[in-house]
């Protein structure tokens, strides 16, 4: 009979091994944003949902149907944060960052929340590694996040990754854009649906990031898309000109989408995402961009800033599927036998000040520790007989390489030193 309670919709546990793999990602990220020069911000997990509904955009997804929208004891409308961006955004100006040095580079990483029905790579609670660089509206600035995100993938062992680049603009040509697809939509408007025919009054780029499959494939039919690009003014036309030559310097791969449209509204000239097939409908592994009226929007001065986020819990889904991203480190198990145990009890201890060790605490016979042993996965037996040890020595088996010999207890440690991979080392 299944238990009575589980975890709640949309949400899930992390067991050990999951936990495991799950740090390597994150302590791989930390050494990238660091070398980077990030800093990291922790800000609170809710805030108030004005913050939220101003700075995503009432017409989207996030804040008209994602929104953990709750009011606490004291009548307080909050929001269980849909994304970093914003909480980021207000910490930067209640502590008056701006006025201290002009550029900064933060990131953040823990749980963020969207309603959304839950599916592969989709969940209710999910986690993000947020990165902004506010301050500078420079093409450099871009090119320097997007090749941070570029860096962050290749951590993980990802090869092969195309950026998908876009500029949207900013409001005045979004807006003639969104007069241009109107017209383009026109001949098929009876046929979206209803949400995309909200859409086109509100805010016509939604409906080209619709989900529906049947849309898209009507968009096919109408042939070539208007593009945003043919609507900039000319500075941002030179701004992404700029960022495509650094991206070419850099040596990222890139493919321009001139349908790319970010699900968030605060975005403003570049727009990019990097996908993966293998997860179906929710392919986006991570997506950012420029948001050069965001600070002003929550009336601070004009300040612009470029950012990403990358979704860790599809990240570790194609890198299980893939069998990368293995977890934990090695492992010694140490046996002992009945006159042997204190003393395999003391070199436990000692050896745990460096490695991951598991011993026996049950005083089970030799046989039913060497299955244990075996059954677990470690590396490395350690076994302390009682003939050996009175010639102060020991048995090191290591079932990587198929070796097994006897060792002092003294050259144990280093012996394992050489030879065991940290989680930090592995490629
Ligand atoms: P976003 O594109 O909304 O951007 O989310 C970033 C990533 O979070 C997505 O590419 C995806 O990998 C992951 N993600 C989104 N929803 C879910 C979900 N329901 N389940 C699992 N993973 C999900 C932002 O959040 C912006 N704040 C990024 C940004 C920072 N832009 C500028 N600065």
């Amino acid at each position: 009979m299944a238990p009575k309670h589980q975890a709640p919709r949309g949400t899930r546990d992390l067991l050990p091994d999951e936990t495991a793999r799950w740090r390597w990602v994150e302590d791989r990220a930390r050494g990238v944003l660091e070398r980077y020069g990030y800093g990291e911000i922790r800000t609170p997990m809710f805030e108030d949902f004005e913050l939220f509904a101003r700075t995503s955009g009432e017409s989207s997804d996030v804040v008209q149907k994602e929104m953990y929208r709750f009011k606490d004891l004291g009548d307080r409308d909050l929001a269980l944060r849909p994304e970093f961006t914003a909480g980021v955004m207000r910490a930067y100006l209640e502590h008056g960052l701006g006025g201290r040095t002009r550029v900064h580079r933060l990131w953040s990483a823990g749980p963020v929340f969207r309603y959304g029905r839950p599916q592969k790579g989709r969940w209710r609670q999910f986690s993000q590694i947020n990165c902004e660089l506010i301050g500078s509206p420079a093409p450099g600035a871009d090119v320097e996040v997007i090749t941070l995100f570029v860096d962050l993938y290749q951590a993980w062992g990802f090869r092969d990754l195309t950026v998908l680049v876009n500029s949207v603009g900013q409001p005045a040509s979004r807006r003639a854009y969104g007069e241009a697809l109107r017209q383009w939509l026109a001949p098929v408007h009876e046929r979206l649906g209803a949400d995309s025919r909200q859409r086109l009054v509100s805010n016509p780029l939604r409906v080209l990031d619709t989900k529906d499959e049947a849309e898209h494939a009507l968009f096919r039919e109408l042939g070539a898309m208007p593009r945003l690009l043919d609507h900039v003014d000319a500075e941002d036309r030179a701004h992404w000109d700029a960022v495509l030559a650094g991206l070419d310097d850099a040596g990222i791969a890139y493919e321009v989408d001139h349908g790319l449209v970010r699900g968030l509204d605060y975005y403003t000239r570049t727009a990019f995402e990097v996908h993966d097939r293998s997860l179906g409908a929710q392919s986006a592994l991570g997506g950012g961009g420029r948001y050069d009226g965001l600070i002003e929007l929550l009336d601070g001065p004009p300040t612009p800033g470029v950012g990403f986020a990358i979704g860790l819990d599809r990240v570790l889904l194609v890198l299980e599927e893939r069998g990368l991203a293995t977890g934990g480190g090695e492992v010694v198990c140490v046996v002992a036998m009945d006159g042997t145990r204190a003393a395999a009890g003391a070199l436990v201890r000692e050896l745990r000040r460096e490695f991951t060790v598991e011993h026996d605490v049950e005083t089970r016979g030799f046989g039913a520790q060497m299955k244990a042993a075996g059954k677990s996965g470690a590396r490395f037996l350690v076994i302390v007989g009682e003939e050996e040890w009175a010639h102060g020595r020991v048995a090191l088996k290591d079932s990587k390489l198929g070796t097994q010999e006897t060792v002092t207890r003294a050259e144990l440690a280093d012996r394992l030193r050489a030879r065991v991979t940290r989680t930090e080392d592995r490629p």
